[in-house]
């Protein structure tokens, strides 16, 4: 396996490689590090089904449900990311975003596989959190050490969901949810397990405010916070090709689907792994 980083902040290529193939205890592990230390990795011309999908996934932790997008049986945890090409709505994944962070245990991370792509457009950025942390100014850093953040699963809930025509996999997403708008507290920020680098877990689309302070008082922190984690030294740019297969971390990563394809099919399958939990990331 060679491993060709894309940035020189995030992200990597992995060549010679065929997934397809029984996974060795040792290419796990190599997939394992090549993560912890990229946080984003790219491999080409996979074209895995869905049971060898599963198995990679599996690699990372174990696969979970998304209960507000769940896949068809009998692979409910596969949720198919469909654009059709005169969907003029949003997109599924628009906006920055780290995956579920309003659940009480968000997953770990996830795996995409590009099964249908357009033309051109239709990437997906990532930005990494550990490098926004590192190059946060002092006084930020002071008010979110030791700080929760509150989250709420805004597009899902009742409270602050966006009308129906505005929302992205109308037909497959589920919304109207009362729990969604229940606050979950995670830590601001995160230290990851194996590395002990420190990361800012927070996410435009679903942080409502800082832990003592209401949403008014956090408004003007949060948006300095979000502008700081995706600035474009921070990020790298997938663009996709059938086949592809992509995987994160999403406690140290926040992630964009670019929606500049109208008139193309996108489809992508997607599985959530729980692996490590949000306590495993927080300060001891
Ligand atoms: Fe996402």
């Amino acid at each position: 396996m060679r491993i060709t980083p894309i940035t020189g902040t995030i992200g990597a290529e992995l060549s010679g490689l065929d997934l397809k193939q029984p996974i060795s205890e040792d290419l796990e592990q190599a997939l394992r590090a090549a993560l912890d230390t990229h946080l984003v990795l790219v491999i080409k011309d996979q074209f895995l089904d869905a049971a060898q999908h599963r198995l990679l996934s599996e690699v990372f932790g174990k696969p979970m449900v998304n209960p507000y997008a769940p896949g068809k049986a009998p692979h409910p945890e596969m949720t198919h990311v469909i654009k059709e090409a005169d969907d003029a709505a949003g997109v599924f994944g628009g906006g920055w975003h780290t995956d579920l962070s309003f659940f009480d245990q968000p997953p770990n991370g996830s795996v995409l596989c590009a099964l249908e792509v357009p033309p051109f457009g239709g990437d997906t950025l990532f930005s990494n959190q550990q490098a926004a942390w590192d190059g946060l100014a002092a006084p930020l850093r002071e008010i979110l050490n030791e700080r929760k953040l509150i989250h709420v699963g805004k597009p899902y809930g009742i409270k602050w969901a966006p009308p129906i025509e505005e929302q992205s996999m109308k037909g497959s997403s589920l919304r109207n949810d009362p729990d969604a708008d229940r606050e979950r507290f995670h830590p601001a920020v995160l230290t990851h397990p194996v590395t002990n680098r420190r990361a800012l877990y927070l996410n435009p689309t679903y942080t409502l405010r800082l832990e003592g302070m209401s949403e008014e008082e956090s408004r003007p922190i949060l948006d300095a916070l979000f502008q700081h984690t995706t600035q474009p030294e921070y990020c790298c740019r997938l663009r996709w090709s059938e086949g592809m297969v992509a995987i994160w971390d999403n406690f140290s990563t926040q992630h964009y689907a670019v929606n500049d394809y109208y008139g193309y099919r996108r489809e992508m399958r997607r599985t959530a792994f729980s692996g490590y939990s949000i306590s495993d990331y927080s300060p001891h």
